[in-house]
């Protein structure tokens, strides 16, 4: 409960500690809601990460490290500005709610799939995550792009792979390392995926970025960098909001049959899942100004990092934030973050989540928390199961 403990112990909403290498940290949600709204707040903050791995020393950066450095700065999430509308323009167009509707039914199908193969012990008990919140995510993601073939493997460990980097403030060489080969795989599936007009379905992302590409709206980087993004951002959250949202659920047992009896508080319930136990606990941002906030002058060339997940649980915002509660009404949390860069993936995330729950509930009602704890991933911008144990009665 790292994060929760953050929020406690803050002095304010906006301080700075020896956290995160001297940034400022906002934890209030006016001032994290500001921050992300203002564009003296820039996203280009991620040089330090980028960089990192290079060959410090000197010796020359490897195929794999240029793709990688390159790949990195072109993506929408780091880009701001017209550029950045420029390339989140491009995908925009697959994420209308119309098309997103049309998506409801393949989704529906594969958490049902899922759900039916999955092969508990003896004692009816499974990992939650292994079974449903990991694969769900990634094959409704390649739905999305259009991957008309089956999906790679891979594709999971890539995701995974690059999370884990950017989800630690200081990444250890051999996750560096393992980022730069999982973009390098992914940019080699990208490549020959988009080349392969019939490897991707005509209404998918993957077309809309191959249009754009042939229109020179794009640069060849560009659009890899936009696709591995896609992947890397819906992956890792979504699989983290299925994961907090059930152990909340399961830990809240009044609430889990609260839902089971009123369906109708769905939606509702899944808001509170990503505010409760906020999948992305926070993103960066470099300051391009000085900016006064929160009663403290931020200077040009600092860093702060905007605590979504305390954001999330500001008393001055949530009444009693700590409280589980499926029919709180007070607005919006910040999971999906505010401003130019709010997440493009908001609308399918809360679509799925809602089906893929309705279909769990149908499925295994009776499901329960199995005595083995749950396991924490090691990272502190994700909040992130590694295993969720439950168990469900078997229908012999
Ligand atoms: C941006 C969270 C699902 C695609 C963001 C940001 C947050 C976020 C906090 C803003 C980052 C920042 O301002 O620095 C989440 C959560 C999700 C989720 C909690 C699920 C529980 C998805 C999905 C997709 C997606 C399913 C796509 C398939 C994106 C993209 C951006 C983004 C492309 C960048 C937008 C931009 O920079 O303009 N997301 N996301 N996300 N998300 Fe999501």
């Amino acid at each position: 409960m790292q994060a929760l403990q953050i929020a406690h112990a803050t002095p304010g909403p906006v301080w700075s500690e020896q956290y995160c290498g001297g940034a400022w940290l906002l934890s209030g949600y006016d001032e994290v809601a500001a921050a992300l709204r203002d564009p003296r707040f820039s996203v280009r903050r991620a040089a330090r990460w980028i960089n990192s791995g290079l060959g410090p020393d000197g010796s020359a950066p490897t195929p794999a490290q240029l793709q990688f450095k390159r790949v990195f700065a072109r993506s929408l999430l780091f880009v701001d500005g017209r550029a950045h509308r420029r390339l989140r323009d491009v995908v925009l167009p697959g994420f209308k709610p119309a098309g997103l509707q049309r998506q409801a039914p393949a989704i529906a199908a594969i958490a049902q799939r899922l759900l039916a193969g999955i092969d508990a012990d003896g004692a009816g008990e499974f990992d939650f995550v292994a079974a449903f919140a990991r694969p769900l995510p990634a094959l409704v993601i390649a739905n999305l792009l259009g991957i008309a073939h089956e999906v790679p493997e891979e594709f999971i460990g890539w995701a995974a792979d690059l999370a884990t980097f950017i989800g630690s403030p200081t990444p250890q060489m051999h996750q560096t390392l393992a980022a730069q080969q999982a973009l390098a795989d992914m940019c080699a599936f990208f490549t020959q995926t988009l080349a392969d007009t019939d490897a991707i379905a005509s209404d998918g992302l993957l077309a809309w970025i191959g249009q754009a590409r042939q229109e020179h709206r794009l640069t060849a980087i560009e659009a890899l960098a936009q696709c591995c993004t896609l992947l890397f951002a819906g992956y890792e959250t979504t699989r983290n909001l299925l994961g907090n949202g059930l152990l909340a659920l399961l830990r809240h047992p009044e609430q889990w049959a609260l839902l089971q009896t009123s369906p109708q508080l769905l939606r509702g319930a899944v808001r509170e899942m990503l505010r409760y136990d906020s999948p992305v606990q926070y993103t960066g941002r470099r300051l391009v100004a000085d900016v006064e906030l929160g009663g403290k002058l931020l200077k040009l060339g600092e860093l702060a990092i905007l605590h979504i997940g305390a954001a999330n649980h500001d008393a001055r915002r949530f009444a009693q934030p700590e409280r589980f509660d499926i029919r709180r009404d007070e607005g919006n949390h910040l999971s999906f973050g505010h401003g130019p860069h709010v997440c493009l993936g908001a609308a399918l995330t809360q679509l799925e989540a809602e089906i893929a729950f309705t279909a769990l509930m149908r499925a295994m009602p009776d499901i329960r928390l199995a005595a083995g704890a749950p396991a924490w991933q090691e990272t502190s911008a994700y909040r992130a199961l590694e295993r969720l144990p439950v168990t469900r009665k078997l229908l012999h």
